[in-house]
């Protein structure tokens, strides 16, 4: 006796069509699951057992080979126990096979037989769709994210509701998100906060227009931070394809919130520095989705830059150039999209007092080299726009809100429009001053590139339709801080 149900495994964000084959036999009693599977998958077996007893099920007792198929790719995760159980229910005829036509299933069994909601149930149910299956069966809480990829969700809650439905005794009831009354869409602190620092400022708006990288830099307490985190409350949402493209990386690493099955605004990750490399470009068994693609379509801050270990800042360079990260593994490759904004902050020298004309630096020349190599040219070269933010002014620290994140915002997406619409090019002048720069100055040739890209973002900032000597003049201003060049 021998029935088959379909689900789809993920390589990276990739859904694989997996068969689950489940073969009855007389024979002495027993269960083997083949087809390279994992230690989640082997622990299947209990779960499934227990399971369909719980759900008044008869277990066949029977010699029960259950293959995945393809074998030569690998099984991770909990999410094959609902697939293996209807192909062990179908093959011992509790269910009609025939029901399953059509049908692709998906989730983790509890003892108890309820059916439990995995993670990357979106990329699977996109998987599905492409392979031309119209229902998914899968755990109630997964219904909203199933749905998003088109395909229409049976919302099961108990294996015994699985076996209703195949066998035609009626359609599970709809899922109902649980309303807590608290919506948790994020909320962003306002700018309005912030005092004084109206250079650095000015860098964020640009930096958020653009999406280039920023660097603040200064002394402590002077409001890098605070800056820092307040750059997503002046993004524009996330187009519709943006947003399930961010949700299926968040569905897979198993972040999404149960009440929001959809991110419609830019992810904000902000890891701390003691975060290793595989948590900030991803890896692991599996392997999972790093911090740099958490942030994707979003921005990453990275917090004290210096204090982040060298090869996890490193690993960093490849994505922020490529905006995707690969994961190689014995059994293929594993892609994450990484195209994400980095915001970083730092103090300029380990005593801080850098940057600070009213304090003296107290850091001898060894300490001050052995902090600047903590951090290579080459990452330093990819930040669009560096600043220095110095230590507010009395005046200023008194002086009523600044400019709110509102208006900000529109700014913003007003320049964004415009770049969509058509992006600016250099006037002869302007192209002129930036061949001037580049000899005069150490500027790489991805720091011209980079140069010339904020420069466009300046300019449509300000509305202009072509970039003028002024623009350049600016995005040059913000390349070559003093503070932060080799003495
Ligand atoms: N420009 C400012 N306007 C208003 N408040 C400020 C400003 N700068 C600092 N503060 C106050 O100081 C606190 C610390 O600021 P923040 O954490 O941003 O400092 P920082 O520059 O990141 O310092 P560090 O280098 O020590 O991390 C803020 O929570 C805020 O209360
Ligand atoms: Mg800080």
């Amino acid at each position: 006796m021998l029935a088959r149900t379909v689900t789809h495994a993920l390589v990276g964000l990739e859904a694989r069509r997996v068969e689950v084959e489940a073969h009855l036999q007389l024979g002495v009693p027993g269960f083997a699951i083949v087809g390279l599977a994992d230690r989640a998958c082997q622990e299947a077996k209990e779960r499934v057992r227990v399971g369909i007893a719980s759900a008044e099920l008869e277990w066949p007792v029977r010699r029960i080979t259950v293959n995945l198929a393809p074998a030569g790719l690998r099984k991770e995760g909990s999410g094959f126990d609902l697939p293996i159980a209807l192909a062990i229910l179908a093959a011992s005829r509790q269910i009609p096979a025939a029901a399953l036509a059509g049908h692709a299933a998906l989730g983790e069994l509890a003892l108890d037989g309820r059916v439990r909601p995995i993670g990357g149930v979106l990329a699977a149910a996109e998987g599905a769709r492409r392979a031309g299956f119209t229902r998914l069966l899968c755990a109630a809480e997964s219904t909203p994210e199933a749905e998003l990829a088109g395909v229409e969700a049976v919302p099961l809650r108990h294996l015994a509701e699985a076996v209703a439905y195949l066998r035609g005794e009626g359609e599970p009831p709809p899922y109902t998100p649980p309303a807590n009354g608290r919506p948790s869409a994020p909320t962003h602190p306002d700018l309005a906060d912030v005092r004084g620092q109206e250079r650095a400022r000015r860098a964020i708006e640009i930096a958020a227009a653009g999406g280039h990288n920023l660097l603040l830099g200064g002394p402590p307490g002077t409001g890098k931070t605070m800056l820092a985190r307040r750059l997503p409350g002046i993004l524009p949402p996330l187009a519709p394809d943006e947003a399930l493209e961010v949700t299926r990386i968040h569905s897979v690493a198993g972040t999404l919130l149960p009440d929001r099955p959809l991110i419609a605004e830019p992810p904000f990750r902000a890891p701390h520095h003691s975060a290793s490399t595989a948590a900030i470009v991803g890896g692991g068994p599996g392997p999972r989705p790093g911090e740099a693609s958490l942030a994707h379509r979003g921005v990453l801050l990275l917090d004290e830059l210096p204090e982040f270990m060298r090869p996890a800042l490193e690993s960093l360079r490849q994505p922020l150039e490529d905006g995707v990260v690969s994961i190689a593994r014995a059994a293929g490759q594993a892609l994450f999209p990484a195209r994400f904004q980095l915001v970083a902050t730092m103090n300029l020298c380990p005593c801080g007092a850098r940057g600070d004309p009213g304090a003296e630096c107290s850091c001898s020349p060894q300490r001050l080299a052995a902090f600047r190599d903590k951090l290579s040219r080459a990452l330093l070269d990819r930040f669009d726009l560096v600043v220095t933010v110095p230590r507010p002014r009395g005046v200023e620290l008194a002086a009523g809100p600044s400019e709110a994140s509102a208006p900000v915002r529109e700014r913003v997406c007003a320049a964004r429009e415009r770049l969509r619409a058509k992006v600016p090019r250099r006037s002869a002048e302007a192209d002129e001053l930036l061949t001037r720069a580049v000899e005069r100055l150490p500027l790489s040739g991805r720091g011209r590139a980079r140069v010339a890209r904020s420069a466009q973002t300046i300019a449509a900032l300000a509305g202009a339709d072509e970039v003028l000597p002024e623009h350049i003049s600016e995005a040059l201003s913000y390349r070559t801080p003093s503070e932060l060049r080799p003495s």
